[in-house]
Formats: C-alpha cells, structure tokens, sequence
C-alpha cells in the first residue's frame, strides 16, 4: 500500500484491478457475477444497492437483524423507497418464517429486494442465508435476494452461486483486513436486469456507468489505488492460507472467545446477547451486561491500562454491551492477550465475573 500510485494508464494498474475484481468473485464463491468496486464505505455500498435496484417510491424488505438492518433502512427511506421491516427479536437472528409472510402478504408484488445484513456486527448474530434463500423462494416471490456480507466475508462461508445471491455487499475494513474505504457489490444477471430497468436518477453510484476496461471510468474517477493495492495483497494472504482455512481459523478463535465469555458469565453480570448458540458469529462477540456495569468504563480501562480495544454498543445497545471483534488479521496470541486484558479491566473495576475465562480460552485453542 506504500507504493507509489501509478499513472492511470500503467497497465500495472489494470492488473491490479482485475486481481482485486477476480479475488472478490473467488472469495464469494460467484463465477458469473459482475464485480463493481467504489471508493466509499459500507454505507455507500448500501447506497449502491439502494440506487441501482430500487425506484422512488418502490419497496423492499428489510428483516430485523439489530442497528445495522435499522440503519440500511433508514437510509433507503431516506432516499424516497418504501421499507418493510420485519419483527425484530433482540439476541435472535432473522426468522425466515417472517420472510416468507411478508413475500406472501405482499400481493400486489411491489417488494424488489429483500435486504439482508448477514452478521450484524453490532448484534453479534448471524443469520442463516440458506434458509432466507428457502423462504423467498417457498413465497414464491420475485424479490431479489441482496446479502451485506460486510462484516462475514473472509469470515464466516459464503457461496453467493450455489445461494443465489442476486447481489452480495461488501467492504474493505473487516476480514478483508484493508484499511476502511473501498466498497464493493457483485451483481448477478437478475440483479443487473431489474438495474436496466429503473429509472431512478443515479450517478457516482451507477454500477452501470462502471462497465468499462479503463480504470478512470470504472472508479467514476481516479481509483482509490493504494486500497486497491492492499486489497490485492490481502486476498493473495487470504488465498494463500486457504479460503478454508480462513474460516476454520475463525470458527477456532471465536470458540476460544465463546469459551471466555461462557465462563465468565457465571457470576450473573454478563450475558451473551446473541441467545441461540449456533447463530453466535465467528466475527463479533457482543456481551451483554447487567444494569449497574458501565462498558463504557470498561472499554477505557481496558485501552488506557492493558492495551486493548474493545467496542461499545451501537443504537439502542448504547451503555448495554461491549463487543469483541475476532476477524481478519488475528492469531491465537493476538485473542487471548484481548481476553486477558478484558480479564484485567473488569478486575480492575471490582466486576464479578467467572475467573477461569482465558483459561478456557486456551482449552479451547489447545484442543484445536
Ligand atoms: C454489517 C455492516 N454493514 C454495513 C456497515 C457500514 O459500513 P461503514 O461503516 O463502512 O459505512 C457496517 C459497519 O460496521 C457493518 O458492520
């Protein structure tokens, strides 16, 4: 990412491009989907998916997962769509009966896509693609199926073909270990069909405006190059591991963090706020804690003293949680020095907690 950035037309450029476009389609498990990248963040993603399939005044089902399913909505109402939410439970992940009602109820066929953030990171509960993809196609509906794999990809699996996935959205920041900044969509022929067809005005975010073998017109603009050089280099990182591999490494670490917070736990000050197990995600740990605790206090205590950054809660989880994230570039080292030093600030301010956490941890980690 130190290099110098190249002339626009270096065809170095055009190499490092087509790495990062063909990297994203491997990593999504996609063949034929078309790749669109924009110098932007998750949000603008969101936008992008927003502007191209959807038409003023148009519909689309939003599923509760938590803040980051609220915010996408938000933001789509925002921009003139109508949004259907459906009923949201804290701590549970989206329960594809719901889905699968709100397709049916909807004669009239006015939803276009169904929007699903697949790990919300601020929940820290995954839901399950396989089964949202049975709902919409037991409701028989046309609906697009548009996934936020923002913060599971590189992650958790994803197989946008074999689900079909009609668009996946994603972002450099998290497992794909790029600094924050460049957003990108895959788009399947469905997908890029019913974009052909509306007419909503659009123009930086026009992912038909990017199809085009020269980077100026791709990006709409110069290229956010440097990101795309990490972006390159990271998913060498990613393949040369194995994409497999990735993801076991992460199911491991988040069964080491699973494994801490289970036990601590015990003394009844902290809860997972995630309350099915298996929908636990391998990327996020969100911890509930009791009335009284401020994870506010924690999180300073823990960066000032011992080093480590945790997160805080998000919308209405605000003063609720604390939050740990495991994915991307992280080892066992890395993970049990973040849960040893969660271990010492809540010492540090006198909560009572199951002890034996990172010890755990470490069961966890020996067992492999
Ligand atoms: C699942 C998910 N979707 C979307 C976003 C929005 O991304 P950004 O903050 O880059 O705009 C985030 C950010 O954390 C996220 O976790």
């Amino acid at each position: 990412m130190r290099r110098q950035p190249m002339d626009l037309g270096d065809p170095r450029l055009v190499h490092v491009i087509e790495a990062c476009e063909n990297g994203l389609k491997r990593l999504l498990r996609t063949r034929d989907a078309e790749v669109f990248m924009f110098a932007g963040n998750g949000h603008g993603a969101w936008e992008v998916v927003i502007d191209n399939l959807v038409a003023p005044g148009q519909a689309v089902l939003v599923p509760g997962t938590g803040h980051f399913s609220e915010s996408w909505g938000v933001q789509a109402e925002a921009l003139g769509r109508r949004v259907i939410h459906t009923l949201y439970r804290e701590g549970y992940p989206i329960d594809p009966a719901t889905v699968e009602q709100a397709l049916r109820a909807d004669t009239e066929r006015e939803i276009v896509a169904v929007f699903v953030v697949h790990t919300d990171t601020a929940s820290g509960v995954t839901s399950d693609l396989r089964a949202l993809r049975a709902a919409i196609d037991a409701a028989d509906h046309p609906a697009l199926f548009v996934v936020d794999a923002v913060a599971s990809l590189a992650a958790a699996p994803f197989a946008m073909d074999e689900l079909r996935i009609n668009v996946a959205v994603g972002a450099s920041q998290k497992g794909l270990m790029v600094p924050p900044g460049l957003a990108f969509v895959a788009v399947d022929s469905a997908a890029a069909e019913v974009a052909s067809r509306n007419p909503a005005p659009r123009f930086y975010w026009d992912w038909g405006r990017r199809r085009s073998d020269l980077p100026y017109r791709k990006f709409c603009g110069t290229p956010p190059q440097n990101l795309l050089m990490g972006l390159d280099a990271a998913l060498s990182l990613l393949f040369r591991e194995g994409i497999d591999e990735v993801i076991a490494r992460h199911q491991l670490l988040a069964r080491a963090v699973h494994a801490a917070v289970d036990c601590w736990t015990r003394k009844g000050s902290l809860q997972f706020f995630c309350r099915v197990p298996e929908c636990r995600s391998v990327s996020v740990t969100t911890v509930l804690v009791q009335p009284g605790i401020d994870p506010e206090a924690m999180r300073s205590v823990a960066r000032e003293r011992f080093q480590v950054a945790i997160a805080g809660g998000l919308g209405p989880l605000a003063g609720r949680v604390f939050r740990i994230g495991h994915l991307g570039d992280l080892n066992p080292a890395m993970i049990l020095g973040c849960l040893a030093g969660i271990d010492a600030a809540m010492t540090v301010l006198g909560i009572p907690f199951g002890r034996d956490g990172t010890q755990q941890a470490i069961a966890c980690l020996a067992a492999g």
